[in-house]
């Protein structure tokens, strides 16, 4: 099992917007669940994968992606569109939920469960740090996670790096996607 949270600082909670991208980087939230949950023809049964939307105007939403459980999914973006949308009308998709549950919280809920890895470019190596059997991975958006957030975050985890490249928030998940499956107990 391993699970990934994205925070969004501006990812809108409406359905008031055209494009992913213009609608408070949702673009980078659909890259992230493609990243997190795709195999080539296949879902990664053992991956969750949490949004928290914090743009306007009903702040904040938390998707939940249950790699378990999705079906009628594509990796298209026009696809994620499509259903984000339907997720902003209170319509149901099937392994996807929202709720009303801030990031702090769900960080709370999660820390009684599980270890937490806040990734940040100047953390600890992640060659030099043992990743728990049940990992749970907390990412930023394009700006970054906000301080407070990781601070909070912190609390309950530990910062680790992928090296002093910045990566894309996507590009990260498919790394640690990658290490994880070349070690046998993840
Ligand atoms: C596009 S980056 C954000 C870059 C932003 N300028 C910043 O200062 O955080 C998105 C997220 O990917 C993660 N990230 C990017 N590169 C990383 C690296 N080399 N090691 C660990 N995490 C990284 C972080 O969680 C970051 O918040």
């Amino acid at each position: 099992m391993r699970e990934f949270i994205l925070y969004s600082r501006l990812g809108r909670t409406d359905t008031n917007w055209t494009s992913l991208h213009d609608a408070g980087r949702l673009d980078i939230v659909y890259e992230c669940a493609v990243a997190s949950l795709f195999l080539s023809h296949a879902i990664r049964k053992n991956v969750t994968f949490h949004a928290i939307l914090n743009g306007p105007p009903a702040p904040p939403l938390h998707l939940k992606i249950d790699g378990a459980t999705l079906h009628d999914v594509r990796t298209d973006q026009e696809t994620w569109k499509q259903i984000l949308k339907k997720l902003l009308s209170c319509k149901p998709h099937p392994g996807i939920t929202t709720h009303k549950t801030s990031f702090e919280a769900l960080i709370k809920t999660k820390a009684n469960e599980a270890k937490i890895y806040v990734l940040e470019e100047r953390g600890k190596p992640i060659s030099e740090t043992t990743i728990n059997i049940k990992p749970i991975f907390v990412l930023g958006d394009h700006v970054g996670l906000p301080k407070k957030a990781e601070s909070f975050a912190l609390r309950y985890g530990e910062k680790i790096s992928l090296g002093k490249q910045p990566y894309l928030a996507a590009s990260c998940i498919t790394i640690l996607n990658y290490l994880l499956d070349k070690s046998t107990k993840h």
